[in-house]
């Protein structure tokens, strides 16, 4: 790294400006903030975070899996880029902060870097990858699966509710399904991957934390379980001749309830979020209910006992109630230990920032869940206040937002140093 003059410092005016127009991107007939992944309001957002890297003087371009890469060139150019990312899209009803920081921090480093001409060794990408939260398709982290390998042709070939493959939504959203290949990255091909992202959780604010050093992140099981039962008169048919799917997906739900509140040796959470019920109308009995089941822990092994047990004991309840049942698995993303090397980057960066730092265990999946298969990624955390997130409640100070992307440029810089210096 060449380096001129002190250590720059955010600007906490960029960065709200840049997070509240973004913030103008949402679906105006919902609560909260809502920029669902391959809607027209999250390209939109999409072309004007583009205009801000190129204002920054990233060059950008869409990679096949529609991930929107701004590129600023280092010193030398036989270097693999180091990278820095996350998303925009938002749950549905969710907050301004999950993902969107991570991005925008990135670009404000750009400027940084260009107005205090430092000039690194290596490339600096910034990466706003595709559909990082669950979609209609089933799956989450679209973008970053693609660019680590893991978005297989039967992925792509998954339909939402309106009969739409996941192929025709990353076209829509400007990527090239047939050359997804394209948009892979090998082991070697990326120096190091960094994400800043809110804790969205209440560890660091309760222990009056400015910024968190990332240990580990969860990973994550989902299911998809179809119950079928019998669509029949709600008034004419008595209780002990339904085939109710409603009631035998309660039991099930309380069931993953149950199993996951026993004691483990690892942090183990089970959440059925999504119940969709057909017909749904008051007085016909369910015929048919989806249960989108996801599992988390940081303990890979644990998270397949208790998706194993979780089934055997569904399997027991569609028996005793004379309900059909179907499980798909969706997706397995492995959990994530950081590299001792990453974390004393991220650690070193943080305290350099704050002595208010802390270390902790992402129970949120993040794309750098992905990026870990192919490279080595580090993880700063800034408080979520009230520990709020997927949520409109969700906030971050903004003095912590200034204080995260100050410690991610000093991973940057010390990242293209440790490997100029050989360490
Ligand atoms: C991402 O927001 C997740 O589901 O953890
Ligand atoms: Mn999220
Ligand atoms: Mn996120």
């Amino acid at each position: 790294m060449e380096k001129t003059g002190p250590f720059p410092e955010a600007r906490s005016d960029r960065l709200e400006a840049d997070i509240s127009r973004m913030s103008e991107f949402t679906d105006r007939s919902q609560k909260g903030w809502t920029r669902s992944a391959f809607t027209e309001v999250y390209n939109e957002g999409r072309r004007w975070l583009r205009s801000r890297m190129e204002a920054a003087g990233l060059t950008t371009r869409m990679d096949a899996a529609a991930n929107l890469i701004g590129r600023l060139e280092g010193a030398d150019s036989s270097l693999p880029p180091i990278v820095l990312g996350s998303h925009t899209d938002t749950v549905r009803n969710g907050g301004r902060f999950d993902g969107v920081i991570g991005v925008l921090a990135g670009i404000e480093a750009v400027r940084l870097l260009r107005e205090h001409e430092i000039r690194l060794r290596h490339p600096l990408e910034i990466i706003d990858f595709t559909a990082e939260e669950p979609t209609d398709f089933g799956i989450s982290t679209i973008g970053s699966k693609a660019v680590a390998g893991n978005l297989t042709a039967g992925m792509l070939e998954l339909q939402d509710p309106d009969g739409r493959s996941l192929a025709e939504a990353i076209r829509s959203a400007g990527g090239n399904p047939e050359d997804i290949i394209s948009a892979r990255r090998k082991p070697g091909d990326i120096a190091a991957y960094f994400e800043l992202h809110i804790e969205q959780g209440p560890v660091l604010e309760k222990s009056r934390k400015e910024l968190g050093v990332v240990t580990g992140i969860v990973g994550i099981l989902r299911l998809l379980l179809t119950v079928t039962g019998s669509p029949d008169h709600s008034g004419t048919t008595p209780m002990t001749l339904r085939r109710d799917s409603l009631a035998g997906a309660a039991e099930m739900l309380l069931h993953l309830e149950k199993l996951c509140r026993e004691p483990a040796d690892a942090p183990l959470v089970g959440t059925i979020g999504r119940i969709t019920v057909s017909p749904n109308a008051p007085n016909v009995i369910a015929g048919e209910t989806h249960l989108n089941v996801e599992i988390r822990s940081t303990d890979a092994e644990l998270m397949e006992a208790t998706g194993a047990s979780f089934l055997s004991g569904c399997c027991r309840i569609a028996e005793s109630r004379s309900l059909l049942l179907e499980s798909r698995r969706m997706s397995f993303t492995a959990p994530v230990s950081i590299e001792e090397r990453m974390m004393e980057i991220v650690r070193t960066a943080c305290s350099d920032v704050s002595p208010r730092y802390a270390e902790l265990v992402s129970g949120a999946g993040h794309d750098a869940n992905q990026i870990a298969g192919i490279a080595p990624v580090g993880m700063i955390f800034v408080p979520s206040r009230d520990g709020r997130s997927h949520c409109p409640e969700e906030d971050t100070d903004r003095e912590h937002i200034r204080a995260g992307t100050d410690a991610l440029l000093r991973c940057v810089t010390a990242l293209d140093t440790a490997e100029e210096d050989g360490s």
